[in-house]
C-alpha cells in the first residue's frame, strides 16, 4: 500500500513532544507514554481498550488535568511551550492558539443557548480576534470543513451530529491552532458521517499542515487516516509504529488481538465531494 501522506520531514520541529509522561490518580498509574513526537501535517492515533488511559493522555497533553487530583511527571511541550507545569493563563493561551480538543459529543460541548455564529465569534474574541479578521477566519474555516455560512444562524440542537462535529473542528481552524487533539471524535456518528469527519481532518492536514492526535478504540478507522499508531493497555504503551508495521508486522499479542477483533481493515473511503450549497439543504 502506498502511503497517502508524505513521510514526515524530520528537519521540521515537532509540534507536540512527550517525554516520560506518567499520570497517577490516587497513587495508581493510569497512563504513561515514554516518548511521542507529532510534526506538522502528521496524524498519530492512540488506540486501546476502555480504561487503557487514552483520554487521560490526551488531557495531560492539553494541560486539562489541572484541577483534578492527578499527579503528573515527565514533560509535554506543544510548539515548544511546556504544558504540564504552565499556569492557567498560559494554558488558556496555548489551548486557544496552538492546540484544540475535539470531543466525542460535539453537541454536548456547544452551549445550547447560543447560535453557532455567536459561539464562534465569542471564542475568537476571547483570543483577541474580532471584526473583519474574525469574519474572514470564520468564512475560511467553515469552507474548509464544508459547512455553509447559513449554519451560523442555527442553535446546536438544529444541526446534525456530523455537522456539529465539523463545526467544532471549524472553531479550531478559525483559531488557527497547529494541533487538533480529537478524543473519539466519530464514535457517536454513523459510518458515512464518520468518513466525512475523518475526511475533513485529513484535508486539514494536507492543506493547512495541521497535526492531529486521534484517540479511538476503532483500529479500522484510524488505520485509514493515521501515519503512526500507538497501542495502549492498562495505562502503558504496549506497541507503536507506522500503520503498516502495526497492522501487518506487529509481534505484540495485544495488537494482534485488536486486529483480529476488526472484521475487515479497508482502505480509506474518499471523502464524498459535496458542494457547500447541497450541504445547506441537509
Ligand atoms: N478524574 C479521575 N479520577 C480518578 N481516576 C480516573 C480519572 N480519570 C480517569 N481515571 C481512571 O484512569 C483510567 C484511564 O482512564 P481514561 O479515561 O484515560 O481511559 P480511556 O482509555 O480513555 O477509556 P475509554 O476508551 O473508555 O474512553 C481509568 O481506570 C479511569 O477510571
Ligand atoms: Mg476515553
Amino acid at each position: 500500500m502506498t502511503p497517502t501522506t508524505p513521510l514526515p520531514d524530520l528537519s521540521v520541529p515537532e509540534l507536540v513532544e512527550v517525554r516520560d509522561l506518567t499520570v497517577w490518580y490516587g497513587g495508581r498509574q493510569v497512563s504513561s507514554m515514554p516518548r511521542l513526537e507529532v510534526r506538522p501535517g502528521e496524524c498519530v492515533a492512540v488506540v486501546g481498550e476502555s480504561g487503557s488511559g487514552k483520554s487521560t493522555l490526551l488531557r495531560a497533553m492539553l494541560g486539562l488535568l489541572s484541577g483534578t487530583p492527578a499527579v503528573t511527571t515527565g514533560s509535554v511541550t506543544v510548539d515548544g511551550r511546556d504544558v504540564l507545569f504552565a499556569d492557567e493563563r498560559e494554558l488558556r493561551d496555548i489551548r486557544g492558539s496552538r492546540v484544540a480538543l475535539v470531543m466525542q459529543s460535539p453537541q454536548g460541548s456547544l452551549n445550547p443557548t447560543m447560535r453557532l455564529g455567536t459561539l464562534i465569534r465569542r471564542v475568537l474574541k476571547r483570543h483577541g480576534v474580532r471584526g473583519a479578521e474574525a469574519r474572514e477566519r470564520i468564512a475560511g474555516a467553515l469552507a474548509s470543513v464544508r459547512l455553509p455560512e447559513e449554519i451560523l444562524r442555527r442553535y446546536p440542537s438544529e444541526v446534525s451530529g456530523g455537522q456539529a462535529q465539523r463545526f467544532a473542528i471549524a472553531v479550531a481552524v478559525a483559531l488557527e491552532v497547529a494541533v487538533i487533539a480529537a478524543d473519539e471524535p466519530t464514535s457517536a456518528l454513523d459510518v458515512t458521517v464518520q468518513a466525512e469527519v475523518i475526511g475533513v481532518l485529513q484535508r486539514l492536514r494536507e492543506e493547512r499542515g495541521l497535526a492531529v492526535v486521534l484517540v479511538s478504540h476503532d483500529l479500522a478507522l484510524v488505520s485509514t487516516v493515521a501515519d503512526r499508531i500507538v497501542v495502549m493497555k492498562d495505562g502503558e504503551v504496549v506497541d507503536e509504529g507506522d500503520v503498516e508495521h502495526v497492522l501487518h508486522e506487529s509481534e505484540s499479542p495485544y495488537t494482534r488481538e485488536l486486529i483480529d477483533a476488526v472484521p475487515v481493515i479497508r482502505p480509506a473511503d474518499p471523502e464524498p465531494e459535496r458542494p457547500v450549497e447541497e450541504e445547506a439543504a441537509r
